[in-house]
């Protein structure tokens, strides 16, 4: 298996990485953040309702030690950041149904290949992530790219298998988050007045 130390996301579509799969402790909810960077969202969710499991999948090596230490230095047990690749190791992550809510916030625009370079939210992730869906799961998109926002509802929206419905009405952002928790990137935002698209899908 190859293990790689330094990443570039732009060159990120294809290798997978070494994943140790985190500990998932029965009947207890999992969150995923995808692209989790200092997992910053994560720990505010966990001080927000800590009777869940957190999983930050990150493909920068320095990103999850430092958020790996900054877990232990508060004692957030149910925290974990993951070294991985988001486009090729979650099936290795995670089991099928496992998963309750999965979070992308501010996710970089080239995740996928070089001619969708804007799109995050590929039909073949929104597959993916329905499968580690349990029912009733949930996504959950935040970005201050409007063409990213627009491109993930409308992969969400047309959806082939019709397994999502939207939080809201169908082609709606949400007004607002639904969590207290803030990732970096969204504070930053939210501090220098930069408006967030924001979309939630349901699997049912
Ligand atoms: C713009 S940052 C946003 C970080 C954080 N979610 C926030 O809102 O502040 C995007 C993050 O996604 C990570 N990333 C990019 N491609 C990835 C991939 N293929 N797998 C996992 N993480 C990835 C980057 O390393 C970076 O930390």
């Amino acid at each position: 298996m190859r293990i790689r130390q330094h990443v570039n996301p732009l060159k990120a579509n294809f290798f997978q990485i070494a994943v140790e799969p985190p500990e998932l402790p029965a009947g207890v909810p999992v969150e995923v953040e995808l692209g989790s960077a200092e997992a910053h969202f994560l720990m505010a969710r966990a001080v927000e309702d800590p009777a869940r499991v957190y999983v930050g999948v990150e493909i920068r090596r320095d990103h999850v030690a430092l958020a790996n230490a900054a877990c232990e230095r508060r004692g957030l047990n149910q925290v974990r950041s993951v070294f991985a690749n988001l486009s090729v190791d979650l099936p290795r992550l995670f089991p099928a149904g496992r998963v309750s809510r999965f979070f992308l916030n501010f996710p970089d625009p080239w995740w996928k290949a070089r001619q969708h370079k804007r799109r995050v939210m590929s039909p073949e992730l929104v597959a993916e992530l329905s499968g580690l869906l349990a029912e009733g799961g949930e996504i959950y998109l935040a970005t201050d790219v409007f063409d990213i926002a627009l491109d993930a509802m409308a992969v969400l929206e047309h959806d082939v298998s019709r397994r999502f419905v939207n939080l809201r009405e169908p082609w709606t952002f949400l007004r607002e988050s639904p969590f207290a928790a803030r990732s970096r990137r969204e504070r930053q935002c939210e501090a220098a007045g930069i408006h967030i698209w924001r979309l939630g899908y349901r699997k049912f």
